[in-house]
């Protein structure tokens, strides 16, 4: 086998994504791995992609396509040929465009799509009220995630070289979407809840009675939202709503209010399996 070199390429907020892949990884055993996170990374040096090397991509899905954030930070990558295997991670509703979004990346940016994942992470607005896929991924996801990683490499061995793996068509995993009817009920709650509480909170608030200052916050923020020394206040117009802060806050100092909470909880409680393509 000639893959002598795995990258793990990640934009992960609330680290679903990351461990996703990084499990991949570790089925796939392929040489030495790498894992190059761009979650705060805000203008990263790209990896070289040379010959023999693997990448794996894991990212969130916002809205339905990959988070625009993890798009642009990936924007100067060159794969060179390199076989690529991907991976959207969702909230437990659906992940619609984002993996067809992910694979024309890909070929756009020079590399071939050699399997593809979807798999379940804890939606970022999942709280102790409202639960979206608590916990996931779960022991058993991680499993399911390694497991997809050793099939990948029984595919790179009997090729006998990656390079040599044929491209999966992405359109061949289905979109696990709920029916069009409670898509759209889903969808006018949501217009429904804008329109009654149209001032809600355009960023994470933090409880100054709980905040230490510890900074924690300012370390997690993908966009540098939170300043050290000034953690109480969060600059909207930077904020891209991941809740990396409230979801690492050690004080549980920090909350973002969002009828999607409660919406998806009630519309998405039903747990999604994992889907994969090698
Ligand atoms: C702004 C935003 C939009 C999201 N949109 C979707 C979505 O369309 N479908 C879905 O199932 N989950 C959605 N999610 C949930 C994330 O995809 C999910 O929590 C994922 O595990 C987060 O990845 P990370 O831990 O790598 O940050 C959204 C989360 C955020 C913050």
């Amino acid at each position: 086998m000639k893959a002598d070199k795995t990258i793990v390429l990640t934009f992960s907020p609330t680290r679903t994504s990351r461990r996703i892949g990084e499990a991949i990884a570790r089925g796939l055993s392929c040489g030495q791995t790498e894992v190059m996170d761009l979650t705060c990374n805000g203008k990263p040096t790209l990896p070289d992609i040379t010959t023999g090397t693997l990448v794996v991509i894991s990212v969130p899905v916002y809205g339905g396509m990959v988070a625009p954030i993890a798009m642009e930070r990936m924007v100067a990558l060159q794969l060179n040929g390199a076989p690529c295997v991907i991976n959207v991670t969702y909230g437990n509703r659906a992940y619609e465009q984002s993996l067809n979004q992910l694979d024309a990346f890909i070929r756009e940016h020079g590399g071939k799509t050699i399997a593809a994942g979807a798999f379940v992470g804890e939606h970022s607005y999942s709280n102790g009220q409202y639960p979206i896929a608590a916990g996931r991924p779960d022991r058993k996801d991680l499993e399911e995630a390694e497991q997809f990683g050793r099939k990948i490499r029984q595919r790179i061995i009997a090729a006998d070289n990656p390079e040599r793996i044929a491209a999966v068509d992405v359109k061949l995993l289905p979109d696990p979407a709920m029916s069009d009817a409670t898509m759209l009920q889903f969808r006018n709650d949501v217009q429904q809840a804008l329109k009654r509480q149209p001032a809600i909170n355009s960023a994470p608030v933090t409880d100054a009675g709980l905040c230490t200052h510890c900074g924690t916050c300012v370390l997690h923020c993908p966009t540098h939202a939170i300043e050290k020394g000034n953690e109480c206040h969060t600059d909207a117009s930077k904020c891209i709503k991941c809740c990396a802060c409230v979801k690492t806050c050690p004080q549980r100092a920090r909350t973002y209010e969002t009828p999607f909470s409660n919406l998806l909880n009630k519309y998405f409680n039903t747990p999604k399996r994992n889907l994969t393509l090698a």
